[in-house]
C-alpha cells in the first residue's frame, strides 16, 4: 500500500513526488490547501471541502484549477492507486513556479498537489478518557477563515501544546476563544452550545457546521458567539471539532478541570450521533 501523490495531474509515490524550488507556495506559502479524509474508504463531506477550497482560491484571486467533477476523479484514482483502508487526502494549490518576487506573476500557472496517505485516528481511548488544552495567544494574520499554507502561527501554537504535554491549543486573541491550532472549539454553559463565529478570525471547519446541525437535531441551543477565556475554565464541557480530531471532549484546560473532569453528557451525545452520521 503506497503512499501516493499527484503533482499536476501525474501520479506516482509520494517519495518521488517534487515541486520547484521557486513555487510560490514554498516561497511565500502563497496558496491554499485542504484536508479530507475518508470513512469506510469514501471520502467524506467532499463538496463541503471543495467549496471552501473554491472561497479560499477566490480569496487569493487564483482562478479554480478544476472542476469539482475532476477533483472528485482526481480523489478516487489516487484512492484507487493507494488502497488504503482509510486515507488522508490532502490538497493543495499554489501559484505556481516563478522567479522570487513578490506579486502576483505572469504567466504562472498554479501547481497542484493532492497527497494520499493512510489515516491513522487518534488513540480510541481519549474519546473515554478525554484530552488536555493549553491556551495559546492566537498570533496569525487577520484572515483564518482562508485555509491558506500559511501556518506558522497554527505551527508555533501545536509545539507548545505538544511541549506542554498537551493534545491541542486553544488560541485566544484580545481575551477571546477563536479556535484551535487544528480544530473548532466549543463550549457548553447552561446546557447550550458556544462556538465563535464565522468571520475572519477562524477557519469555519466542515465538522463544525455538521456538528452545529447535530446539535440542533438534538434540540442543543447553539450560540454562534465568542467566549473569553475564563468563560472556558467555568464550562461544563469543552469539545474540539474537525477532520482530524472529529469530536473529542477536553477535560483540562491549563491545568485547570473542566465540569467533571470526563467527557460530559452533551460532548457524549454529539459523539454518538457523530458516529451515527458517518456510518
Ligand atoms: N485543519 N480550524 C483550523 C485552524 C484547522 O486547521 C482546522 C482543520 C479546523 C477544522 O476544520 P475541518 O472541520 O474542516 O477539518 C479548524 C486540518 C485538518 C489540518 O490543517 O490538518
Amino acid at each position: 500500500m503506497p503512499d501516493i501523490a499527484c503533482v499536476n495531474g501525474r501520479f506516482g509515490p509520494l517519495a518521488q513526488a517534487v515541486v520547484s524550488v521557486e513555487d510560490r507556495g514554498f516561497q511565500f506559502g502563497d496558496g491554499v490547501y485542504e484536508v479530507i479524509r475518508t470513512y469506510r474508504g469514501r471520502p467524506f463531506q467532499t463538496d463541503a471541502h471543495l467549496a471552501r477550497l473554491e472561497r479560499s482560491l477566490h480569496a487569493l484571486q487564483l482562478p479554480s484549477p478544476h472542476p469539482r467533477t475532476q477533483w472528485a476523479t482526481l480523489i478516487e484514482e489516487g484512492l484507487r492507486l493507494s488502497g488504503f483502508p482509510e486515507t488522508k487526502i490532502y490538497m493543495q494549490v499554489t501559484r505556481g513556479q516563478a522567479p522570487r518576487d513578490h506579486p502576483f506573476p505572469t504567466g504562472a500557472s498554479p501547481t497542484v498537489v493532492l497527497t494520499f496517505r493512510e489515516l491513522r485516528p487518534p488513540d480510541e481511548a481519549i474519546r473515554h478518557t478525554g484530552v488536555p488544552a493549553v491556551t495559546v495567544e492566537d498570533v496569525r494574520w487577520g484572515r483564518c477563515d482562508i485555509k491558506s499554507l500559511n501556518l506558522l502561527g497554527n505551527v508555533l501554537a501545536r509545539q507548545q501544546a505538544k511541549e506542554a504535554g498537551a493534545f491541542e491549543a486553544i488560541l485566544v486573541r484580545d481575551g477571546v476563544v477563536t479556535e484551535g491550532s487544528v480544530s473548532n472549539v466549543m463550549v457548553v454553559r447552561d446546557g447550550a452550545l458556544y462556538t465563535a463565529p464565522e468571520g475572519p478570525r477562524i477557519l469555519s471547519g466542515v465538522t463544525r457546521t455538521l456538528m452545529i446541525e447535530l446539535a440542533s437535531k438534538e434540540g442543543i441551543p447553539v450560540h454562534e458567539t465568542f467566549v473569553v477565556k475564563n468563560d472556558l475554565y467555568s464550562a461544563s464541557e469543552v469539545l474540539l471539532t474537525g477532520t482530524t480530531v472529529e469530536v473529542v471532549s477536553v477535560v483540562r484546560v491549563d491545568g485547570r478541570t473542566i465540569g467533571s473532569g470526563a467527557p460530559g453528557p452533551v460532548s457524549k451525545r454529539l459523539a454518538r450521533r457523530w458516529v451515527e452520521l458517518i456510518a
